[in-house]
């Protein structure tokens, strides 16, 4: 072939790069998320992620504005509660704070869109994503639970809600829930793979939901398995899940790329608190360069086939592609 194979010719200036070039990223492939807490005047910097916040819905609203100014059109609203107990009943309280921010969110910018992640772990005393009986997370009364909590959420004016515990069947449950309230039209955005990761760390102390007693490894996925990730996605499918997302991103390129080749519906990866800190740490050491990297990872997950990246760099990122 060489000498008349030369790939490098392709590579010879930025206009050609560009040319060829066959991922490009868009703002709009970006979902910021964001912690709520209530209160008022409340921004807080979360150590364990610099420049993320827990903001009062007041803040929120500033902050929801100044990423729409960066080009962000889609955000993701984590509950931090006032108080926390067993069953994490303020998970569907019609006045909790995502519930209340979602509505204010959904009035002043109408077009945004609003997902929230339904889950309880932010909101039980145990920090477990359901209820528990007898030392176990017991899955059947859990996503009753879900269910009332994402139809909750549906109230407050969620256009997507995007259940992130792993029990079985709560994907039904909560299409079923919300067809019964009357909204049908609303989006589900299942973590259907996700994993017991290690790259969960600095969220947890984000959402001050790391698990009291044991860990998640009986409901969330075991890291060394993908056919099983085929088989959840499946399954959220057929229980009414209109996008699916593989969780965390980075270290499973693999698997995002599998349920991509094997569905082909529209498929979301969740670039995860600890591959963000992970990245500023370094780049703050000077090991690595911080923009150049963002876009770079950012990029990887959306060629390995995300259409839709959850990410702590959002704001960053959209500014980088402007
Ligand atoms: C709640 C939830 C978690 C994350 C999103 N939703 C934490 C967990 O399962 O422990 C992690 C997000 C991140 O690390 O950025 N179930």
């Amino acid at each position: 072939m060489f000498p008349v194979a030369r790939p490098r010719r392709l590579r010879r200036t930025a206009a050609i790069r560009d040319m060829v070039r066959e991922t490009t990223l868009d703002p709009a492939d970006f979902v910021y998320p964001l912690f709520v807490r209530h209160g008022e005047g409340i921004r807080s910097e979360i150590a364990s992620m610099p420049g993320n916040f827990h903001l009062s819905v007041d803040r929120l609203l500033e902050e929801a504005a100044a990423a729409r100014e960066d080009g962000v059109r889609a955000v993701i609203l984590f509950g931090i509660p006032d108080k926390k107990d067993e069953r994490g009943s303020e998970a569907w309280d019609d006045e909790g704070a995502v519930q209340l921010a979602v509505h204010r969110l959904k009035e002043a910018f109408p077009e945004l869109i609003v997902a929230t992640d339904v889950c309880l772990c932010e909101y039980t005393s145990h920090g477990h994503c359901g209820v528990i009986a007898d030392g176990v997370v017991v899955n059947d009364e859990s996503i009753e639970l879900l269910a009332r909590t994402a139809v909750s959420h549906a109230r407050a004016g969620a256009d997507i809600v995007a259940p992130s515990d792993m029990m079985d069947g709560r994907v039904g449950a909560i299409r079923a829930g919300l067809a019964e309230a009357g909204f049908s039209e609303v989006t589900i955005l299942s973590y259907a793979a996700k994993y017991a990761s290690a790259f969960y760390g600095p969220f947890r102390e984000a959402a001050e939901s790391a698990p009291q007693f044991g860990d998640r490894r009986a409901y969330q996925m075991d890291p060394a398995n993908a056919d099983e990730a085929l088989v959840e996605v499946g399954l959220d499918l057929e229980e009414g899940a209109d996008i699916v997302m593989v969780k965390p991103a980075l270290a499973y390129l693999d698997v995002i790329r599998r349920v991509k080749e094997t569905y082909g519906v529209p498929l979301a990866a969740y670039n995860v608190s600890g591959e963000y800190s992970m990245l500023l740490a370094a780049a703050e050491r000077g090991w690595i360069e911080r923009e150049r990297a963002i876009l770079e990872v950012l990029t990887a997950i959306k060629r390995a086939g995300a259409d839709i990246i959850l990410t702590y760099h959002a704001r960053e990122a959209a500014r980088l592609l402007k």
